[in-house]
């Protein structure tokens, strides 16, 4: 089995399951720009884990070089047990690969890209045809399976994109940015997909620039940075590395304000705000204890909302401060 790297967390039962998707030191530079400076992945088998990064971070690349599209300077990986650099081939069987830019041919009908794909798989024409069908069916193509692809809404390709992919029936499938451009109820609709796959037991490696769609969907998530993974974890583990969790107060009445400000010195004070924003982890207990001190000092706030660091902010914290966020998200609780 390949060795576990870059875990953060010996909790999650995916860590135990063996790898679909390994890497250890992966580099690449295209001519004098280094694109992948050396990274290690671990995706178990039957999870979802998605690679987040800015534009230009070499997440195309990563998923490139695991889908044997192009090779690695250096490093090792090894996808569904099979070492990319010497049975490349044993790889790409076990894969389905759907592209950041779509593999849709618009002059030919939806079906038509599905035979094609049923063709470049090598099945029997019939069931060849049998397979398109039922994928047409499942991602609700069956209608427009007999118009020009070119005549579809971005959804309805970015759907036939992934139809395409599920033809030779993979195990693991690679996705790049599979919602970009897609309204919220498509990528909605998207999610779901995905979800399922997952449940029929299918390892999902996916890139996005959503940090939403990989809250929702990733056991695992590592974000990708000048080169390297900046941080690895669960949705939560990220979220735990960036301080700036706090519960916020506000008053409407500027006495209460200044009583309350001379009772909690440890809050830090807006005057122009009327409001006191006191360090907090946003657990139940942390909460509890700022009740209760609120209560024992007699102060009534008008307004108490929490905030915890959500991935936006990871993201800002991990990858460089030209993009550091202005307003922190508020949760009313
Ligand atoms: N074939 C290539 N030749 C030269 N440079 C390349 C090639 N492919 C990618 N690059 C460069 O590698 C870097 C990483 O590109 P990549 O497409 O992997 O980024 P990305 O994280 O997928 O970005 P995006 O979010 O925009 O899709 C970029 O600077 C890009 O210009
Ligand atoms: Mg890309």
């Amino acid at each position: 089995m390949p060795p576990s790297v870059m875990s953060t967390s010996n909790s999650a039962d995916v860590l135990r399951s063996p790898a679909a998707v390994s890497a250890i030191g992966l580099r690449k530079s295209y001519g004098d720009r280094t694109v992948l400076d050396g990274i290690d992945l671990r995706v178990p088998a039957g999870s979802v884990f998605a690679l987040l990064g800015p534009n230009g971070a070499g997440k195309t690349t990563a998923v490139k070089i695991l889908s044997t599209l192009v090779s690695a300077d250096d490093g090792q990986a090894q996808v569904a047990g099979h070492n990319l650099a010497t049975d490349p081939q044993a790889a790409r069987a076990a894969i389905g690969v759907t592209g950041q830019f779509s593999a849709v041919d618009g002059l030919i009908t939806g079906e038509e890209n599905m035979l094609l794909m049923a063709d470049l798989h090598r099945l029997p024409k019939a069931e060849g045809r049998r397979v398109a069908a039922e994928l047409l069916e499942r991602f609700d193509l069956t209608d427009a399976a007999k118009k020009p692809a070119s005549a579809y809404s971005g959804g309805m390709k970015r759907r036939l994109d992934i139809a395409m992919t599920l033809v030779g029936d993979p195990r693991i499938i690679f996705l790049d940015e599979p919602t970009t451009g897609l309204d919220p109820r498509s990528r909605h609709t998207m999610w779901g997909i995905i979800r399922e796959l997952v449940t029929g037991g299918v390892t999902v490696f996916l890139t996005t620039q959503y940090l939403e769609e990989a809250d929702q969907l990733a056991d695992r998530i590592a974000v990708l940075n000048n080169g390297r993974i900046a941080a690895e974890g669960t949705a939560d583990e990220l979220k735990r590395l960036v301080p700036g969790g706090h519960v916020r107060l506000r008053f409407t009445d500027p006495t209460s304000y200044r009583n309350a400000a001379a009772t909690l010195t440890d809050a830090a004070p807006d005057d122009e705000a009327l409001t006191l924003q006191l360090p907090s982890d946003g657990s139940q207990r942390d909460l509890r204890t700022i009740l209760d001190r609120l209560d024992t000092a007699g102060i009534d706030a008008d307004e108490l909302t929490v905030h915890t660091p959500d991935l936006d902010d990871v993201f800002f914290a991990l990858t460089g401060p030209a993009t550091a966020p202005t307003q922190p998200k508020e949760e009313v609780r």
